[in-house]
């Protein structure tokens, strides 16, 4: 690579150059070749893509090129290029301008025998395979806008609403969910492990208590609600639930509002204002990407979306979706039962049902976690679940538990020991409020978007049982 430092200052994105109007002007790109093709004529036409777009642009190379016989000539797919030319408008059909080259340098070759992205359509399955490579297809590329576009919309979705951004720890000795499914943070020497009485030694161990990494950022967001107002997390989260399934993921983002003096009702109402503001920010700021995955995943992707943005969620309580479900003439694997868990094959039979996404509210306390508001039936608590067409749940949130005494009770009735919790029952001794909050799966919310079937295609690097070659 020659001279590269002193071409740089002039580097412009191919975004902006295909909306730039200033023909004849000097300029320099540097990218990867999509495709090359060579005419009879003497001379080349390069498709090259640099990442700030989907779109490629066209760069014309001439044979009076120093180098064009011993380098552009053997340029194939994956090659990477740096091209200094002039900014032309494109005779050509569906572009309006394109680079006439005056020199291009080659940064790296591609042997087109073994590099593993050819010019056609690859399965997702196989692009899984060589994840270090998928970043350079169409698709790959604008998975990382959107998230990227996604991250920003709701960050300031936040921002613009007084929200604190809080960064909940990853390393935790709580469990938030109160059940297993965590993984393990330690020190210890796995070979040597020291037993007392058949359990683990963990007072030798780094933070001489068991540690994990975190389920959800929720008890630490409870802290600081109850002393700023509100506050969000947004960040890495893990469960270790051996679940392969298209829509879980061991390491995953979610994204966490906690907010005090506010009920499980308003807390649904912003959910559904989250969900709807950046969807509506991707359509409008995202629209070359979004125009692929409507033109090559879903046909009906952004009319969806659309017509998402545009409903008022539907509410009931998990009462009355059972009996919903219980009506209904599917026939469900599981069947609804009050008391059990309402499965995927339910979520999506809901959000047909009334062709919308649903907010079902006011589960039985048995399957629900410690930390959720008792309603004064006893029976149930005020939780809640979005649930989104396709997806299924995409948030999950409740009011929380705001009187000592009861929250005491909920710790000790399912198993959990109270000293655990002492700084957690401590946020009801002093200052108590009515709060509620609620955690959003990141990428749930990127497949929904995307329109892509399996939640390992929408994040860079995906985490699942089995799998931890990137
Ligand atoms: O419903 P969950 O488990 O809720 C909590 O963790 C609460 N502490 C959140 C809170 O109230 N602050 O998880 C929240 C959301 C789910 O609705 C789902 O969208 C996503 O996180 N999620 C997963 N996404 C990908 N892979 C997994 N294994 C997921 N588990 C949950
Ligand atoms: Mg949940």
């Amino acid at each position: 690579m020659k001279n590269i430092s002193k071409k740089m200052i002039r580097r412009k994105k191919i975004a902006g150059l295909l909306e730039s109007n200033e023909f004849g002007s000097e300029v320099t790109i540097m990218g990867w070749v999509k495709t090359k093709r060579d005419t009879k004529g003497g001379f080349s036409f390069l498709e090259i893509n640099d990442g700030s777009t989907i779109k490629n642009i066209q760069v014309l190379a001439e044979n009076k090129m120093a180098n064009y016989t011993e380098e552009i000539l053997r340029l194939t797919t994956g090659c990477s290029v740096i091209v200094k030319g002039v900014l032309v408008e494109s005779p050509g059909k569906g572009q309006k301008v394109e680079v006439k080259a005056t020199e291009i340098n080659i940064g790296g070759w591609a042997d087109p025998d073994s590099y593993p992205l050819q010019k056609k359509r690859h399965s997702f399955e196989y692009l899984r395979t060589i994840a270090h490579l998928r970043a350079r297809t169409n698709t790959f590329g604008a998975v990382a806008r959107i998230r990227n576009a996604m991250s920003y919309a709701i960050h300031t979705f936040f921002q613009d609403r007084d929200f604190i951004y809080l960064h909940s720890p990853i390393i935790t000795g709580s469990n938030c969910e109160g059940a297993g499914d965590m993984f393990k943070v330690t020190t210890l020497d796995l070979q040597r492990v020291k037993n007392k009485g058949g359990a683990v030694d963990f007072t030798e161990d780094f933070f001489g208590k068991s540690a994990s990494l975190t389920v959800s950022g929720q008890l630490e967001a409870e802290v600081y609600a109850l002393a700023l107002g509100n506050v969000y997390t947004f960040g890495p989260t893990f469960r270790a639930e051996n679940s392969n399934t298209y829509r879980h993921l061991a390491e995953f983002w979610m994204v966490e509002p906690e907010m005090a003096f506010c009920d499980l009702k308003e807390s649904i109402d912003l959910g559904e204002e989250l969900i709807k503001s950046t969807l509506a920010y991707i359509l409008k700021n995202c629209k070359d990407d979004m125009d692929f995955f409507n033109r090559f995943v879903d046909k009906d992707l952004i009319s969806t979306i659309d017509n998402i943005i545009n409903k008022h969620f539907e509410r009931l309580t998990y009462t009355e979706a059972i009996g919903i479900l219980s009506k209904s003439r599917e026939r469900f694997e599981f069947p609804p039962t009050w008391g059990k868990d309402i499965q995927s094959e339910h979520e999506r039979y809901l959000c047909e049902h009334f062709k919308k996404p649903v907010a079902v509210t006011d589960y039985p306390k048995e399957i629900k976690p410690f930390y959720m508001k008792v309603n004064k039936d006893s029976r149930t608590v005020k939780a809640m679940d979005i649930l989104l067409p396709g997806i299924g749940e995409i948030i999950g949130g409740s009011q929380r538990e705001d009187v000592y005494e009861t929250l005491l009770n909920r710790i000790k009735e399912m198993d959990l020991d109270p000293a655990d919790y002492w700084w957690y029952l401590d946020l009801r001794k002093y200052g108590t409020v009515i709060h509620s909050g609620f955690g959003l799966g990141f990428e749930r919310l990127m497949q929904f978007v995307t329109g892509l079937a399996n939640i390992r295609d929408v994040i860079p690097f995906p985490r699942t049982p089995k799998n931890l070659e990137f």
